[in-house]
C-alpha cells in the first residue's frame, strides 16, 4: 500500500527544504497527489534513503541518536506525558494491524482446511484442481512468511518522527508546521514563521483561541482566561498554553497583511547595547513575557527613551524575526544620531544601559513579505538596509518555501556589511541561499551596482519578488534601474530609511 506524506512531513524526513521538494514536483521528478508525496517515489528521487542490507538500522540509528541529542541540547524533548500519549496512540495503531493480520490467517487457515475437505470428498475429476488450488496458497503463504523484504525506509523513520514531532495543518490556509519538544502550538506557529492571531502569550486575554477540528491536545502552561461552556464543547483551546500530542487540524486566524496587526504600546528592558562597527549599535530589547509586541517581519516601531524629563525617540526597523516575539534587535547607526534623532543620539552617547526601560510603539510599515511561497526572493539593501532585510530573510527561512533566496549588500564605505558574517554563514548552510556584498562610492551607485548585479545573475526574473531597502537614492536608483529593464512594477517592494 502507499505511503503517502504531506511535503512538510516528507522535508522533514529527509532534511530538505519544502522548497526543493515543490522543486521535484515542478520539474516533474517526483509526483505529487493532491498535496501528498508517496514514500516509494521518495526514496527513488533520494535514494540516500534506502535501507541496504548493511547499515540500515545504523542509518536510523545515528538519525534517531542526532535528533535526540540535539534535541537534548534545546531542550525540545517533548514532555513524558506527551510521549507516553504518543507511543501509547502507536501502540493502538500496532494493535490495530496486528488483530487484523491474525483475522486475515486465521480466514486462510480455514479456507485451506475448506479446500482440503473438498478435495477429499470430491470426485476423480474436481479433487486435482482443488489439490492443485491448496498447493497455490501453501506456496503462496510459504513465500510470504519466508521473503526478506527489505524495510521500508520512510515508514521506519515516518513513525520515529512522529513521536517526536506532531503536524499541525491549519484551516483554512492549509499552513502546516510542527510541534516540537514541549513548545506550544501557538509557539510552534511563530516559529513557522506563521502569522496567528494572539495577544499576551501568557494565558491571560484569549485572544489564541482556535477550534482543534481534529487531534488531541494537552494543557501544559497554567492559564486565567476562562474558556466559556460553549467554546469548551466545540474544542476551542487556548493556543499559547496547549501542546499537540497528535497531528492536528486547527480553524486558526491568520494576520494576512499589515493591516490585521494591532497597534500596540509595550514598555520592553534593554539587554543590551553593543557596537557593530564604528557607525552601527545592536540593541537588543526584550519584551515582558506576558506582553509581546506582535508584528510581521520588516515592518518598523517607534523607541521611546525617558530620561531628564525629556522623551527622546526615534523610528526604526526590526532587525528581528517575529519568530521570536521576545528579543526585540535593532541596528541603529550614527548618521540617526546625527540627523537628529533623540534616541539614537542617547544611544551614541553611551547612555542607555541594560536594564532600562524603553516605549515601544508599533507596529507600522508594510514592507512585509508578500504571500507568495514557491516563487524566488531577492533582497537588495544598503547600508543599514539590511536590518529589516535581516527580519525578512529570517522570517522567509522560517516559511520555508521559497526555492531562492539572495541577498545582495552594497555599503557606502569600506567594510560597511557590518554583518556579512551572518550572510556567509546563511549562504554556507542553505543551498538556496546566496550573498553578494557591494561597495559603492554613494547611495545612487549602490542601487545601480546591486540592481545592475542582480539582473547579471539572472535574478531579476519576472516572478521574483524583490525587496529593496535603504536610502533615498538607493531606493530610487535600483527602483529605476530595475524597472526600466522590463521588471514589473508589482514585483518589487521598496522601504525608504
Ligand atoms: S495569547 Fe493571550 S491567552 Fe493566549
Amino acid at each position: 500500500m502507499a505511503q503517502l506524506l504531506s511535503l512538510s512531513r516528507a522535508a522533514q524526513l529527509i532534511g530538505v527544504t519544502r522548497g526543493d521538494l515543490q522543486k521535484k514536483i515542478r520539474d516533474g521528478e517526483l509526483a505529487a497527489y493532491d498535496g501528498l508525496v508517496d514514500g516509494a517515489d521518495l526514496q527513488r528521487v533520494y535514494p540516500a534513503l534506502r535501507l541496504e542490507e548493511s547499515g540500515a538500522f545504523e542509518r536510523v540509528a545515528q538519525i534517531k541518536e542526532q535528533a535526540f541529542s540535539r534535541r537534548m541540547r534545546e531542550r525540545l524533548l517533548p514532555s513524558q506525558e506527551v510521549l507516553a500519549q504518543r507511543l501509547f496512540a502507536q501502540g493502538q495503531e500496532l494493535d490495530s494491524l496486528r488483530r487484523h493480520l491474525a483475522r486475515y490467517h486465521d480466514l486462510v487457515v480455514a479456507l485451506r482446511e475448506k479446500i482440503d475437505g473438498r478435495a477429499r470428498a470430491a470426485p476423480a475429476g474436481l479433487a486435482a484442481p482443488l489439490r492443485e488450488l491448496g498447493g497455490m496458497l501453501d506456496d503462496g503463504l510459504a513465500a510470504v512468511l519466508g521473503s526478506q523484504e527489505t524495510l521500508d525506509t520512510v515508514a521506519v523513520m515516518d513513525d520515529m518522527l512522529r513521536v517526536m514531532t506532531a503536524q499541525v495543518t491549519l484551516r483554512p490556509s492549509g499552513h502546516e508546521f510542527f510541534v516540537e519538544g514541549s513548545e506550544t502550538i501557538l509557539e510552534a506557529a511563530l516559529h513557522a514563521g506563521l502569522a496567528p492571531a494572539y495577544g499576551c502569550g501568557n494565558g491571560n486575554c484569549g485572544l489564541c483561541k482556535a477550534r482543534v477540528v481534529a487531534g488531541e491536545t494537552r494543557q501544559i502552561r497554567n492559564t486565567d482566561y476562562p474558556l466559556s461552556e460553549a467554546e469548551r464543547a466545540q474544542n476551542y483551546r487556548l493556543l499559547c498554553a496547549h501542546t499537540a500530542v497528535s497531528d492536528l487540524v486547527i480553524e486558526m486566524v491568520e494576520a494576512q497583511s499589515p493591516a490585521d496587526i494591532p497597534e500596540q504600546q509595550i514598555v520592553a528592558r534593554v539587554r543590551s547595547a553593543a557596537a557593530l562597527d564604528a557607525e552601527t549599535m545592536l540593541l537588543h530589547l526584550q519584551t515582558p513575557r506576558s506582553n509581546r509586541l506582535r508584528f510581521l517581519a520588516g515592518q518598523n516601531v517607534t523607541l521611546g527613551y525617558a530620561g531628564g524629563g525629556i522623551d527622546f525617540r526615534g523610528d526604526y526597523p526590526v532587525a528581528s524575526c517575529p519568530c521570536d516575539d521576545r528579543n526585540l534587535l535593532f541596528h541603529i547607526t550614527r548618521a540617526d544620531a546625527e540627523s537628529g534623532d533623540g534616541f539614537a543620539a542617547r544611544l551614541f552617547a553611551g547612555a542607555v544601559h541594560p536594564g532600562d526601560p524603553v516605549n515601544v510603539w508599533g507596529p507600522f510599515g508594510d514592507f512585509v513579505l508578500r504571500p507568495e511561497r514557491g516563487l524566488p526572493l531577492a533582497f537588495l539593501c544598503c547600508d543599514a538596509g539590511f536590518a529589516p532585510v535581516r527580519s525578512l530573510v529570517e522570517h522567509a527561512l522560517s516559511l520555508d518555501g521559497f526555492p531562492e533566496i539572495a541577498v545582495y549588500w552594497a555599503a557606502t564605505r569600506p567594510g560597511g556589511q557590518y554583518l556579512a558574517n551572518q550572510c556567509r554563514a546563511w549562504a554556507e548552510a542553505l543551498d538556496h541561499f546566496s550573498y553578494r556584498a557591494l561597495d559603492a562610492t554613494d547611495g545612487a551607485d549602490a542601487g545601480r551596482q546591486a540592481a545592475a548585479a542582480l539582473m547579471a545573475a539572472g535574478q531579476a526574473t519576472a516572478d521574483a519578488g524583490i525587496y529593496i531597502a535603504g536610502g533615498h537614492a538607493f531606493a530610487e536608483a535600483a527602483q529605476r534601474m530595475l524597472l526600466a529593464a522590463g521588471v514589473p512594477s508589482g514585483r518589487v517592494v521598496a522601504a525608504v530609511l
